[in-house]
């Protein structure tokens, strides 16, 4: 059977060049990086030559990476590593959870929480940050790109307003490295955050950029690895190979993958517009190369995406974890979207490996899809007709 996938947001398929860049790690230099014989050695300079790959992609100092476990402990470790009890920290409403139940354990610990809300098109309104600041903000966390419909937030200006008020920035860049150049001097972000299996690295491996003098408080006690910022032997394979898709995500750059990938995007999301109901979440909005989010009315997104896994193809409703659960998209829904529209939408996300025959392949799927499970609804010409 064929098979498409199209939910590169939850994860990428690692490249070939990746696995290979990988694979003698697994095996014959298998040292612990914090060894000071031959075999350390080795595993050290690979793990110093992959840091340096991943702060060029980012545009920062390689001594201002700390390589984690993933995107959610570089949030975590932002957040708290920042935050305490009797301070004030401002955030969204459109995080991925790994920032915003951070933020609900932290408003547990005593610490003030503020949720900038979103306008339509899911942008946050730079001046209500300004006007959420406090005389006890100690920060400011807003993502760079939404991962259930990949909007871009106006990072930069937000970065501005945080040093003026000389107050911490961190950005979740999870959904944006890879995608759209960061540099996060012209972000002033102070952290940032990208995970390895986003850019066709592996997973559950990640790295949190801290600009140099930030003095972030550890989650993990153990040795000085890190720089006594993250304690812990460091995943020398998955450094590797996050490492080597940092090196790709640039040289698709200069290729003029993103461009290519927003082509075949735009495709995509053009011919499906064209079903009736349907409508793009987040339109008007600037966005990521790879990301659609469409609401076919009259539908159950979860039912849709079982059809369409069925037939070979492999998309979203949103963030993976809410897969399986009744409660409609915290993003959709803060956007405004009423409960019904936001569960009768779908995320398709595109990544390096997919071609224009993938792009065909879901569009000989979805229109038909679509009709057949409206015309199982009895109540879809009423729902429409709202
Ligand atoms: C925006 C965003 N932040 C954080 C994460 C968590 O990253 P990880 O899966 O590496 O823990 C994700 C994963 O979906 C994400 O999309």
């Amino acid at each position: 059977m064929l098979r498409v996938y199209l939910d590169n947001n939850a994860t990428t398929p690692v490249l070939p060049d990746v696995m290979e860049a990988m694979r003698p790690y697994f095996g014959e230099h298998f040292g612990n990086a914090s060894s000071i014989h031959h075999h350390g050695q080795e595993t050290r300079a690979a793990v110093e030559r992959a840091r340096e790959s991943v702060a060029a992609l980012l545009g920062c100092r390689a001594s201002e990476i700390v390589f984690t476990s993933g995107g959610t402990e570089s949030d975590n470790l932002a957040i708290f590593g920042l935050a305490q009890s009797g301070g004030h920290v401002i955030t969204s409403t459109i995080e991925h959870h790994a920032v915003l139940n951070a933020c609900k354990h932290l408003a547990a610990k005593g610490c003030e929480v503020t949720y900038i809300p979103v306008d339509g098109r899911g942008f946050v309104e730079t001046e209500d940050v300004k006007r959420a600041i406090r005389s006890n903000t100690k920060l400011i966390s807003i993502m760079l790109a939404n991962n259930e419909t990949g909007g871009v937030q106006p990072v930069a200006e937000i970065g501005r307003i945080a040093a003026e008020a000389d107050i911490y920035f961190h950005t979740d860049a999870v959904q944006a490295a890879g995608k759209v150049a960061i540099d996060v001097n012209k972000i002033e972000c102070d952290l940032l955050t990208i995970s390895g299996h986003k850019i066709h690295g592996p997973q559950g491996v990640g790295a949190l950029y801290v600009r140099k003098g930030t003095q972030l408080e550890p989650m993990l006690y153990g040795g000085r690895h890190e720089r006594s910022r993250r304690a812990g032997t460091e995943n020398v394979p998955g450094i590797v190979g996050f490492g080597k898709a940092a090196e790709l995500g640039i040289a698709g750059f200069e290729l003029g993958d993103d461009r290519k990938m927003a082509a075949a995007r735009d495709r995509l999301e053009r011919e499906l517009l064209e079903i009736e109901a349907t409508g793009l979440n987040g339109e008007g909005a600037p966005r990521v190369p790879n990301t659609t989010n469409i609401y076919f009315d009259g539908i159950d997104g979860e039912a849709l995406v079982i059809a369409l896994d069925l037939k070979g193809l492999a998309v979203s409703t949103g963030a993976a974890c809410s897969s399986g659960a009744i409660e409609p998209s915290h993003v959709l829904t803060a956007m405004g979207l009423r409960p019904e529209r936001a569960r009768a939408s779908i995320r398709f996300s595109l990544g390096k490996q997919n071609t224009a025959e993938d792009v065909d392949f879901a569009l000989s799927l979805v229109p038909e899809t679509v009709s057949r499970l409206r015309e199982l609804n009895p109540v879809y010409r009423t729902v429409v007709s709202k």
